[in-house]
């Protein structure tokens, strides 16, 4: 798929994500969205990637929601396949085996927010505004806003969030939860590689199974604490195991492939 809509660079084994819209405030449209599951997907096999930054161009947004004037006209088929393709693109990024940071750099608005709330750490620029301004619109958020915002800050303060549309500003949204850590915008993006540089040099298969029982701690489908014994069981048959002890045992710091 060639990328109309977004820009991708991988340095130093960090794939960039750049939302590319700057004069539409970064919004995403139906064919955006399709480019980062594509990234993100494909990234999944490449050696080359151990994570992923995802941003948005400009100074101004990360992105200010999903495309208003591509759904304004939508029918309620339409709408609904809107919101089941945006779920699948979600999903691909929380269910990424390699970790996805927001790097929010602005506003972060209904899907933008959205999307934030997919990826496993958020970290914003000093003027990064979060908000789910969807009922001003006549809707609810439709890209997992309503279930991941509870996840992530509590039932209280995700329905306050989404009934007054209130902004949250990054300040508010550190205090909250809402992100691990705010940085001025001009480092925004260099603490975020920084932080995920560190990561990655961690075990890749210990990652994956963490951000796997992570996840089914919220899914019906599975019990996270039998996908923990599972994961944990499993990792005893892996090399990095063997890497990650024995690197312990001897007293080096443990190489795992980087
Ligand atoms: N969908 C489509 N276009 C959008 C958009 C969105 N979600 N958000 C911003 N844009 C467009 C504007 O229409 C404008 O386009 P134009 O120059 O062709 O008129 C351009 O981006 C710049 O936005 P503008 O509103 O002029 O910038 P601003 O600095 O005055 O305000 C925001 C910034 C983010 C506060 C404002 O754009 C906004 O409220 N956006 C919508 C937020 C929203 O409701 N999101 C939820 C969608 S479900």
């Amino acid at each position: 798929m060639s990328y109309q809509n977004i820009l991708t660079n991988t340095e130093d084994n960090i794939l960039t994500i750049t939302i590319n819209r700057e004069d539409k405030m970064n919004a995403l449209n139906i064919q955006l969205l399709q480019e980062i599951k594509d990234a993100v997907t494909k990234a999944q096999n490449d050696n080359t990637v151990r994570g992923i930054i995802i941003t948005g161009a400009g100074t101004k947004a990360f992105a200010a929601g999903a495309d208003i004037a591509e759904f304004s006209n939508f029918s309620v088929a339409e709408g609904t396949e809107m919101s089941r393709a945006g779920h699948e693109v979600f999903f691909a990024i929380e269910r990424s085996s390699k970790p996805v940071i927001a790097a929010v750099n602005g506003f972060a608005l209904g899907g933008g927010c959205e999307l934030t709330l997919a990826c496993h750490l958020r970290y914003a620029s000093e003027n990064a505004k979060f908000g789910q301004p969807e009922i001003n619109l006549g809707v609810p958020p439709g890209y997992g806003g309503t279930q991941r915002l509870v996840q992530i800050v509590g039932k209280g303060r995700a329905l306050e969030i989404l009934l007054t549309t209130n902004t949250v500003d990054a300040q508010k949204a550190l205090h909250i939860g809402l992100v691990n850590e705010v940085f001025s915008s001009e480092e925004l993006i260099s603490e975020s590689r920084k932080r995920l540089s560190k990561i990655i040099s961690k075990s890749p298969n210990a990652i994956k199974q963490v951000i796997n029982c992570v996840n089914d701690h919220f899914t019906s489908q599975h019990n996270g604490f039998e996908t923990e014994i599972k994961e944990f069981g499993e990792a005893f048959g892996t090399s990095d195991f063997k890497e990650g002890t024995s690197a312990f045992l001897e007293k080096r710091k443990a190489n795992f492939g980087l």
